[in-house]
C-alpha cells in the first residue's frame, strides 16, 4: 500500500496526551490555572527561585513517569514507521514535553522528530548550555529534596546521560557535571527560542499534508504552522476536541477525542 501523500508533517499538543492523564494547559484544571507562568516557565522565574522551578518540574517528571502512551500516540508511532517504510517523508513536531511520543515509538530518529518546546527528559547547564539526558526527580511530591531513587529510563543517543544523580547545592538544585553551575530543565520557557524552527519551516513549505492534533492554536510559532503549510499548497487538517483559535487555516476540521479520531484519520492516508 502507498500513502496518498509524499511528505507529511504532524504537529501535536497537550490534547493528544490528555487521555493518558497528562493535564493540558488552558482547559479548566489546566496547568496554568495553578501556576503563574512567569514563576515556573521563564528564565527570570528560574533566576528568582530555582527551587520552586525544580519542584514544579520534578512533579511533572513524576507525573510523566506515571502515565503511558494512549491509542493516539501508538497509532501515530505506527503510522510514522509505516509511512517511512513506504517512502513517504515524515516529520513529527510536538509541543509536549511529556516524552509520550518517544516512548510510543521507541527511539524516534531525530531527523523525523522535533520537541519544539523541549522535554522533561533533558537538562542543561545554565553556564555552557551543554545538554544532558536526565529524568531525575530532584524533589518529591512533598517538595522535599530526594535521594537517588529513580532509574534513567529515557536516554538520548549522542547525549551524556546522568546515570547517577548529579551533585546538588545546599538547596537541592542539581549542578552540571561540566561547569558545576546550576542545571535547569531543557524546557523552552516563555521568551526563549523554540527548538528546530528552521527545520520545521523547511519541511512545512515542502509537505503535501499537515495534520495538527490536540493543540488550541494559541502559542506561536506552532500556531502559525498550518498557515505556512497551507500557503505552500499542502492539505491541512486539524483533530481537536473543540474549535481551535487558528481554525481558519485548516481545510479539514475534525472534532472529537484524539484516541478515536487519530487512528480513524491515519487509516485514510493510505490508498
Ligand atoms: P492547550 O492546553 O492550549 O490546548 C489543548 C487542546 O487540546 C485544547 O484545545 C483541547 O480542547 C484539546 N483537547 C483536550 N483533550 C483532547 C482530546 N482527548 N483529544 C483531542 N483534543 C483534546 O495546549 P497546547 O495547544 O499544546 O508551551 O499548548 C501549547 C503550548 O502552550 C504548550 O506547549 C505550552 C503552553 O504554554 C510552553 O510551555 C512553552
Amino acid at each position: 500500500m502507498e500513502s496518498r501523500y509524499k511528505r507529511i508533517v504532524f504537529l501535536t499538543g497537550a490534547g493528544i496526551s490528555s487521555e493518558s492523564g497528562v493535564r493540558t494547559f488552558r482547559d479548566s484544571q489546566g496547568l496554568w490555572e495553578e501556576h503563574k507562568v512567569e514563576e515556573v516557565a521563564s528564565p527570570q522565574g528560574f533566576k528568582r527561585d530555582p527551587v520552586l522551578v525544580w519542584k514544579f518540574y520534578s512533579m511533572r517528571r513524576i507525573q510523566a513517569n506515571e502515565v503511558h502512551p494512549n491509542k493516539a500516540h501508538i497509532a501515530l508511532a505506527d503510522a510514522l514507521h509505516n509511512l517511512e517504510q513506504s517512502g513517504c517523508r515524515t516529520l513529527l513536531i510536538t509541543q509536549n514535553v511529556d516524552t509520550l511520543h518517544e516512548r510510543a515509538f521507541g527511539a524516534l530518529p531525530s531527523k523525523n522528530f522535533i520537541d519544539i518546546h523541549g522535554t522533561l527528559s533533558r537538562s542543561k547547564c545554565t553556564k555552557c548550555q551543554k545538554v544532558f539526558s536526565d529524568r531525575w526527580c530532584y524533589f518529591d511530591g512533598k517538595s522535599q529534596p530526594v535521594q537517588n531513587h529513580a532509574d534513567n529510563l529515557w536516554s538520548h543517543p549522542g547525549l551524556q546521560c546522568l546515570l547517577s544523580m548529579p551533585r546538588r547545592n545546599a538547596q537541592g538544585i542539581p549542578l552540571s557535571p561540566c561547569c558545576s553551575d546550576l542545571l535547569r530543565p531543557d524546557i523552552v520557557w516563555f521568551g526563549e527560542k523554540p527548538h528546530g524552527v528552521e527545520h520545521a519551516i523547511e519541511q512545512l513549505t515542502t509537505c503535501d499534508l499537515f495534520v495538527s492534533i490536540g493543540t488550541s492554536g494559541n502559542v506561536y510559532p506552532a500556531a502559525g504552522f498550518a498557515t505556512v503549510a497551507r500557503k505552500a499548497g499542502a492539505h491541512t487538517a486539524s483533530i481537536n476536541l473543540e474549535p481551535t483559535e487558528n481554525s481558519s487555516a485548516f481545510h479539514e476540521r475534525i472534532q472529537g477525542v484524539a484516541s478515536e479520531k487519530v487512528p480513524e484519520f491515519l487509516k485514510k492516508i493510505w490508498q
